[in-house]
């Protein structure tokens, strides 16, 4: 048996899976963010703690048997969140969460700076990790001064749960001071932002053993003295596990709040202008390209929540087949956007409204804005030489079959629809968790599941959405500056 344990925004999720690779149970605890202004958004490290503990209390209630045989365990967490510690580990503040855009002009003023491009194969975004550490210098200077030590949410975990400090160095890449090309801290972007390499925690591939499960929560979960911690990864990267995205050419698209597409790379090859992410992979001598924005179900949850119905009920008005588009237009960016302009001012938009416009012509515009997004970001990935033949999809937003139509058509690729089944972060994570217990082969280990449907583009209207895509395109640019 293995566990994985993910870190969540909205919760801590753990999941057991058997030597087989098979589920063999699950649990979760919820977790509360706190948005103390607008653009903020942040978390009490304590409340991580306390979620993996009634996490895991559920499921020594339930499988004990099972949890007794645990020879590995595997953690995930949202990226780039700011922990910091004093000198005695003690959390200085409430962690700064990936989605919090406080540090916008601290983030333009390290990316004005060629070192950080350069090195890291990034821009520097306000939801990366050095230039909230850069904001909490200016703005918080006695926090500044008593830290002592920085970590990434799972990491924090890993420090209660083993003792050590350590991260991986798919999770690392988010924090704009590692070498992401020579997977290593950068002692020059630290410096630039006041911290040296005694602030940051040690490094490990996600597929190596980090440490030990502690004696003392080892007998309070009945798990087996020595169970090995993997280094584990960012929740992107363990999702690629868990999905089998970990060789060269394969890809997935992950519609959750935010939207990932995800594509695997055997080397390190950055495009730092179209706003790509370039990360490492969990996998050794193996990166990711990522493009990513912040609203995707997150904009149907919105519409959801303004119209009073469910997501599901709005989606299932709009019938089984694929509508020409709609005339009202809708910009996704409800919270800022990264991938392609990375522009934490920007908000979201209608345009085109006409006295037809119903909730179904709306409900349509919100799919088709995040649809067209999402072909930003296939560009994007285009422009560094990524080119996906195909994506399997995973997450909420993949529930409903038009958006996936309307995405295959978009995107003009096929849409590959997993057999039902787990195969989010947290089941990654004990991918890792095995595959660092036992030293099993990670690409035999990380196989994709069976796929039970292939979404093909829709070839009768693939022509009118690649037109209505150009003019979508033209609203950003008209927006920018207008909306903030
Ligand atoms: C990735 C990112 C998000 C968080 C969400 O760069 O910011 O996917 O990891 O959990």
């Amino acid at each position: 048996m293995h566990l994985g344990i993910d870190i969540g925004t909205s919760g801590v999720k753990t999941v057991l899976i058997d030597d087989g690779g098979g589920l063999a149970a699950t649990s979760t605890a919820s977790l509360p963010v706190s948005r103390p202004r607008p653009g903020w958004s942040e978390q009490d490290p304590g409340h991580w703690i306390h979620a993996v503990e009634n996490a895991l209390d559920e499921l020594r209630e339930k499988e004990a048997g099972a949890l007794s045989a645990v020879a590995g365990i595997g953690l995930s967490g949202q990226m780039h969140g700011a922990t910091l510690l004093d000198a005695h580990d003690k959390p200085l503040r409430p962690a700064i969460l990936w989605n919090d855009t406080r540090a916008a002009e601290e983030a333009a003023e390290l990316d004005g700076r060629a070192c950080f491009r350069d090195l890291t194969g990034n821009v520097v975004f306000p939801g990366f990790t050095a230039p909230k550490f850069a904001w909490v210098k200016r703005h918080e200077p006695r926090v500044f001064e008593e830290t002592r030590r920085v970590l990434l949410p799972k990491d924090y975990v890993r420090l209660w749960l083993s003792g050590e400090a350590v991260s991986d160095m798919s999770d690392a890449s988010g924090t704009s001071w590692l070498e992401v090309g020579a997977r290593r801290w950068s002692a020059e972007l630290l410096a630039a932002t006041g911290l040296t390499l005694e602030h940051m925690p040690a490094l490990v591939e996600g597929t190596e053993p980090s440490g030990a499960l502690r004696p003392e929560l080892a007998r309070r979960w009945g798990i087996q003295p020595g169970a090995i911690i993997a280094g584990g990864a960012g929740d992107n990267a363990a999702s690629a596990c868990g999905i089998g995205a970990v060789a060269p050419g394969s890809a997935f698209l992950s519609l959750g709040t935010s939207g990932v597409l995800f594509a695997v790379i055997g080397s390190f090859r950055p495009n730092v202008t179209s706003a790509v992410h370039t990360f490492c992979h969990a996998l050794p001598k193996t990166w990711h390209q990522m493009g990513v924005m912040l609203s995707a179900t997150g904009s149907l949850e919105w519409l959801a929540g303004v119209t009073g119905r469910s997501a599901a009920a709005l989606t299932d008005a709009l019938g089984p087949d694929l509508r020409p588009p709609s005339r009202v237009q809708f910009l996704p960016y409800l919270s800022g956007e990264r991938t392609p302009h990375n522009d934490a001012a920007i908000r979201g938009a209608f345009a085109g409204i006409d006295l037809d416009a119903d909730q179904k012509a709306l409900t349509q515009s919100v799919l088709e804005g995040v649809a067209f997004a999402l072909r930003d970001n296939l560009e994007a990935l285009a422009a560094t030489g990524t080119r996906p033949p195909r994506v399997i999809a995973v997450g909420g937003g993949s529930r409903s079959r038009y958006w996936l139509r309307l995405i295959a058509t978009v995107l003009g690729l096929p849409v590959d629809v997993p057999a039902k089944g787990d195969f989010g972060a947290a089941f990654g994570a004990a991918r890792l968790g095995m595959i660092a217990a036992t030293g099993a082969d990670p690409v035999a280990v990380c196989a994709p599941p069976d796929i039970v449907e292939t979404i093909e583009p829709d070839t009768g209207l693939r022509a009118v959405f690649a037109d209505a895509y150009e003019n979508w395109r033209r609203l950003y640019p008209a927006l920018k500056g207008a909306t903030a």
